[in-house]
């Protein structure tokens, strides 16, 4: 027999309502409990924003530089990333079962850079995003591409099966060789990807109207780095994409092939989610490129 309950006066506390606050990720606030809480492993509810680290790139362009040896670059700045943003293979070979990133896994893939890069399929079933711990699953969008069509429909396909387990989905925007990356552009993939069903979207910043593209669209946006620039250019660039309604940035090569990857990691993170302004975070790179302040190459 179970002890009794205590005899002492129960405390329900009726004069105090119980809490009803709105979910913090743009456009989730009707999710269920499961796909909430894994946005917040994404997006850190202190500030709303996440630093997602991208190193996915092998998927279609084999030993990228600077990833050669994930475990020897990537493991040791992980724990300043919000979340991680990369292959099942990569996950299982190289990041340690106790990292506490959120997980974003890549789903889709099939044509190496030898090929017509839009040709994708999808490339992993979500069971097994589920089975490691995924907190969204990936898919490339071609919009404009000469697979248009079979893209959008990987995630289609991709939402409808993540669905069933509450995983996101971040729908990433691939902008072909021959294609402008302007606002108009940009609105027009980085739409479609939200109004067919991805919880998260992720494209590159334009000079011009960015703030266009992240009010038209219902979810979160968060900035794909592209191309290494120089440190200050790339972190000047992120300061103007959260400034322009970014909800963070994914970003990978300007981080990885950077000359302090600890250093970039951590200036990224000080925009992100500190705010601080691109030239203290700068500032920031250089005191722990030198070794100045702690995490020195
Ligand atoms: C590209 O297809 C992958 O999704 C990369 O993860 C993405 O391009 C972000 O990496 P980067 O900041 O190097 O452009």
């Amino acid at each position: 027999m179970p002890e009794a309950d205590s005899a002492t006066p129960k405390q329900f506390q009726p004069d105090i309502p119980v809490a009803q606050a709105p979910f913090y990720v743009k456009g989730a606030n009707s999710y269920d409990w499961g796909m909430q809480n894994r946005l917040s492993r994404i997006f850190r509810p202190e500030t709303g924003r996440t630093v997602m680290l991208a190193f996915d790139h092998g998927y279609f362009q084999g030993p990228t530089t600077g990833l050669e040896r994930v475990d020897l670059t990537i493991v040791p700045i992980a724990p300043y990333a919000d979340a991680l943003m990369l292959t099942r293979g990569i996950l299982r070979a190289a990041i340690p079962s106790s990292a506490q990133n959120g997980l974003v896994l890549r789903a889709s893939g099939g044509p190496s850079i030898l090929k017509e890069l839009s040709n994708e399929l999808l490339a992993m079933d979500v069971e097994d995003a589920v089975r490691l711990g995924a907190c969204a699953v990936a898919v490339q969008v071609y919009v404009g591409g000469e697979f248009e069509t079979q893209t959008v429909h990987n995630l289609t396909k991709l939402v409808d099966a993540a669905l069933r387990y509450g995983l996101p989905v971040l729908g990433v925007t691939a902008v072909g060789r021959d294609l402008v990356r302007d606002a108009r552009y940009l609105g027009l993939a980085t739409r479609i990807c939200a109004e067919l069903g991805a919880q998260v979207v992720k494209t590159y910043y334009c000079e011009a109207d960015f703030d266009q593209v992240t009010a038209g669209c219902p979810v979160p946006i968060v900035m794909a780095g592209g191309k290494k620039l120089e440190e200050l250019a790339a972190l000047r660039m992120a300061d103007q994409a959260i400034a322009e309604g970014a909800a963070g940035v994914d970003m990978g090569r300007n981080i990885f092939q950077s000359d302090s990857p600890t250093g970039m990691i951590q200036a990224v993170r000080r925009i992100v989610h500190d705010r601080w302004t691109p030239e203290d975070a700068y500032e920031l790179y250089r005191s722990i490129r030198s070794g100045a302040v702690g995490g020195g190459e």
